[in-house]
């Protein structure tokens, strides 16, 4: 197994990209769709669940770890693979971003930010330095620069002194995370919607020679269409010899559109808290098991879906368990969208490695217009 991070590019289908990340804890295969694990766990699965819907690499919270049960904590005990027993690749972000949605009485200055627990009150700071010593003591593979997703919508003059500060970080986050073979640091890219900028910010950061670039401040509110704007362009700004990650998406056809627009790997909460209210993703569209309509129906989820939920149990079941507010009614749901977004992820590897996706886009569309799911 290598020693080091790498990336390779293995297919092109239109802007779509096919191809691998090799890291001393195992492979990504990209296009990569990244379950979130914020708080040592993705919730309501075991790890040995989570690899087994497709997953090659999970994503860890800075901001919510450093406060309970603490990096430091973590690091004695073995770091934050062997804490939550998942020894494959793990990606942490950098912790501006859950600190500006989460956090109490905020302060941001150049230096970084002050901020009180939303857990406890307890006063804390995050700094490019800072941060990255945190990511350091997890243990984390793929370790974020520490950076300010700007608000959305933003001022043009807002959003390039935010952009401005954030590329500063980044040079901040670099010098401190120094050389660490086998660990790779992803610059991160702002700009809001103003091509401009996101321009300014991806030489900014290509100049400082990221392994890997980030697509930050999307998916704030702006809505779909003025995201796919933004990835029109924004990925083609960044080199093509490494890999880029859109933060915090999305929905199934977020995820379709981003990959057709050149994006490699992404994140999102939805699958995951989704399960955990009632909410199944399926080819066909999204399943409310709450619904009083699935009290009587004995066909699963998704008659096509490979996933435990769906080969053991009804519908009637999930909704009965749901109503009861029985813990399996989230560890099913949460099984079956972790194994959905893994299934539409491999369709699309396989796609762009036939050059099909245009044809493989059009059948996912096509399913989802079925209706009566
Ligand atoms: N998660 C979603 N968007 C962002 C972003 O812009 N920056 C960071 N650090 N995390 C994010
Ligand atoms: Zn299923």
């Amino acid at each position: 197994m290598t020693r080091t991070f790498s990336f390779t590019l293995e297919a092109t289908d239109g802007a779509a990209r096919l191809g691998r990340i090799e890291t001393p804890r195992g492979e990504i295969r990209t296009p990569a769709f990244m379950p979130v694990g914020t708080a040592a766990t993705v919730k309501a699965m075991m790890p040995e669940s989570v690899r087994a819907t497709g997953a090659d690499i999970l994503l860890g919270n800075t901001y919510h770890l450093m406060l309970r049960p603490g990096a430091e904590r973590i690091a004695r005990l073995g770091g934050l693979h062997a804490f939550m027993n998942w020894e494959r690749p793990i990606l942490t972000d950098s912790g501006g971003f859950q600190v500006m949605s989460l956090a109490d009485l905020r302060k941001m200055t150049e230096r970084g930010v002050t901020f009180r627990s939303h857990i406890d009150g307890s006063k804390h700071e995050l700094t490019p330095e800072s941060s990255m010593e945190i990511q350091r003591l997890l243990g984390s593979d793929i370790v974020m620069a520490f950076d300010e997703c700007t608000t959305f919508p933003a001022e043009k003059e807002v959003a390039a002194s935010s952009m401005a500060l954030s590329m500063r970080w980044a040079e901040r986050s670099r010098d401190a995370f120094g050389d660490r073979p086998g660990h790779a640091l992803f610059g991160i890219q702002q700009g809001s919607v103003y091509r401009d900028l996101r321009q300014e910010s991806a030489e900014a950061l290509t100049s400082l020679d990221f392994p890997g670039y980030a697509i930050g401040g999307l998916a704030v509110g702006e809505g779909q269409e003025a995201m796919f704007d933004v990835l029109d362009y924004a990925p083609a700004m960044l080199p093509q010899d490494r890999p880029r990650y859109l933060m915090g998406v999305g929905k199934p056809d977020d995820i379709v559109g981003a990959v057709k627009r050149g994006v490699d790997m992404m994140d999102c909460v939805l699958p995951s808290r989704s399960g955990r209210t009632g909410q199944a993703f399926t080819r066909r569209g999204a399943v409310n098991i709450k619904n009083a309509r699935h009290a009587d129906d004995p066909r699963p989820l998704d008659e096509q879906c490979t996933c435990p939920a769906c080969r053991h149990y009804s519908r009637a079941y999930l909704h009965h368990v749901f109503r009861a507010g029985e813990m399996i009614s989230g560890m099913l749901l949460t099984w079956h969208n972790l194994h959905y977004f893994q299934q539409i992820m491999q369709g699309m590897r396989e796609a762009i490695a036939a050059g099909t996706f245009e044809a493989w886009e059009r059948e996912f569309h096509a399913a989802r217009g079925e209706g009566d799911i």
